[in-house]
């Protein structure tokens, strides 16, 4: 039995003051304390120095929503997995279709920052999901089993079945349009047995998850879980999200 997981991503959103209140109102939150479900948030890189000392001992992980796959070096504006892990993040976000469509992020490069996370005791969440285009013309499974195998390529099948992945469709993304939990539990079926190492992995949806959807979603055999982005934002709903995505367990 897998254990649902609930991260919040919140990309380009939040100051410190606003991340640091928003986490101390949801440490504070009641039904938090159920503990059903694990929960992540993937702050931007300004808050993660702040928010850790915050969340250390909680049950509150902390997450960051991207890296670079080197140590060190003449990267301007990158962030190193060494950086992250002083910060004790154990989770970081890789391959989400933002960065891939807006930043040129690629299969590549995506591999080469798995295997840096892994290297640094970080846990890759790693992000695929088809375009409407894709998705209209039947060819989502398509596509994300050979995301999911191009992220993975070479990697020891011990380390991949430490990572999460998050099937996300584009076109569910902030959209409102929640894709389906009986086709979201096909293609990440389809997602899980594209490896064998992933036969045990948690896998989550993402794509407009809220609240009254998450458990729908989350009763479903494939999946874990939810990556949320705007239902993350403020902490009512994001507590209704996680004590709901809870309850179908
Ligand atoms: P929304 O929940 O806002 O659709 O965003 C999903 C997402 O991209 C999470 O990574």
């Amino acid at each position: 039995m897998r254990r649902p997981f609930v991260c919040g991503n919140w990309k380009m959103h939040k100051t410190i003051a606003e991340a640091t209140a928003f986490v101390h109102e949801l440490l504070a939150a009641p039904s938090l304390g159920a503990g059903a479900v694990d929960i992540a948030i993937a702050a931007p890189f300004t808050a993660l120095a702040a928010l850790e000392p915050i969340l250390a001992g909680s049950r509150i992980a902390l997450a960051a929503q991207n890296m670079h796959w080197a140590e060190s070096g003449a990267y301007t504006g990158e962030i190193s997995a060494p950086m992250l892990a002083e910060l004790r993040v154990r989770y970081v976000i890789l391959g989400h279709s933002e960065p891939r469509e807006y930043l040129g992020e690629t299969d590549a490069s995506i591999n080469k920052k798995i295997r840096a996370a892994l290297a640094h005791g970080i846990t890759p969440l790693v992000a695929v999901g088809e375009t409407q285009e894709e998705h209209d013309a039947g060819r989502a499974i398509e596509r994300v089993v050979h995301q999911t195998r191009a992220a993975f390529a070479g990697i020891a099948p011990h380390d991949v079945a430490k990572c999460v992945i998050a099937y996300e469709p584009i076109w569910a993304i902030g959209s409102g349009r929640v894709c389906t939990a009986e086709e979201a539990n096909h293609t990440m079926g389809a997602i899980r047995e594209a490896l064998p190492a992933l036969c045990d992995a948690r896998i989550l949806y993402g794509g407009s998850a809220k609240a009254d959807n998450v458990a729908g979603l989350c009763a479903m055999e494939n999946i874990d879980g939810a990556l949320v982005g705007g239902a993350s934002l403020t902490v009512g709903p994001f507590v209704d999200l996680i004590t709901n995505a809870g309850s179908s367990s």
